[in-house]
């Protein structure tokens, strides 16, 4: 049987975590699900994300996925446990990964960047009353960001501007880590590394989230070889040659964003 695995997110962002998947999962069939439509997500309600969700979830059911990894970090903030409640195939989600951040933090401060909806969720707020009891962690909205990306604006003079504004309170030499809790902000770790250079790390969830998707497989036994394939749809239509072209050049822009 051909296992068949739903990534979602509200744009561009997902692809970077759909790129580890790909990378630890080589005989899978990924369908991966942007939601242009309504993309920005950080800036809206969490009742508007939890049903652009679920209309997510409902068209990767229909093309029979076995299980869904919820590639956005606003996403999962709002809607995984209504999802979870509802459907009872595998869902996995994104969390912003300030837990590994501080464990290597030496005592240094820890800044996280997000959308203002997923700072502004109970679920980061339970999340840094468990892991920050000494109190290093600064938190960032960087809504412009997710914009920028899906405008495919990487490394205008803009860009590097709108990060300096928002960035400015922040002392380099402060901070041990930046964790990128947008899957978005992989895009911008070059411009990133301009404002804060080595040895301060960047951390993001990726990694984290594809070692649990492995996990969950493997334990399904769902975790056959066959040929490994991608179907990308917009807000549930087939994404076209221009989407399709762009989604490559992105999907190129993280690859050489992996080693920063
Ligand atoms: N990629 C998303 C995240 O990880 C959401 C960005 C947005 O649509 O605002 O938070």
């Amino acid at each position: 049987m051909k296992v068949k695995i739903g990534v979602y997110d509200s744009g561009i962002g997902g692809l970077s975590v759909l790129q580890e998947l790909m990378l630890a999962l080589p005989g899978v069939e990924f369908i991966y699900y942007a939601d242009v439509d309504h993309v920005p997500y950080g800036e809206k309600s969490r009742e508007e994300i939890i049903c652009f969700a679920d209309l997510a979830v409902r068209f990767l059911l229909e093309q029979q996925v076995q299980a869904i990894v919820v590639a956005c970090n606003t996403a999962t903030s709002a809607a995984i446990s209504t999802l979870r409640a509802r459907y009872t195939l595998p869902i996995l989600g994104m969390e912003p990964a300030i837990k590994p951040a501080l464990q290597c933090s030496n005592g240094k401060r820890v800044l996280l960047l997000a959308t203002p909806l997923t700072l502004r969720e109970a679920k980061l707020q339970h999340l840094i009353a468990e892991v920050d009891k000494a109190h290093l962690v600064d938190l960032q909205a960087m809504p412009c960001f997710v914009r920028f990306a899906e405008q495919g604006q990487f490394h205008t003079d803009e860009v590097y501007a709108y990060c300096c504004r928002q960035l400015e309170k922040y002392q380099a030499d402060e901070y041990s880590a930046v964790v990128l809790g947008c899957t978005h902000f992989n895009y911008f770790k070059d411009t990133l590394r301009r404002r804060f250079p080595e040895p301060v790390r960047f951390v993001d969830g990726c990694q984290g989230t594809s070692r649990n998707l492995v996990h969950i497989l493997q334990e399904q036994r769902l975790l056959e070889y066959g040929e490994q394939s991608v179907v990308y749809y917009m807000s549930g239509r087939p994404a076209d040659s221009q989407q399709l072209s762009f989604i490559n050049k992105c999907l190129q822009h993280l690859h050489n964003m992996r080693e920063i």
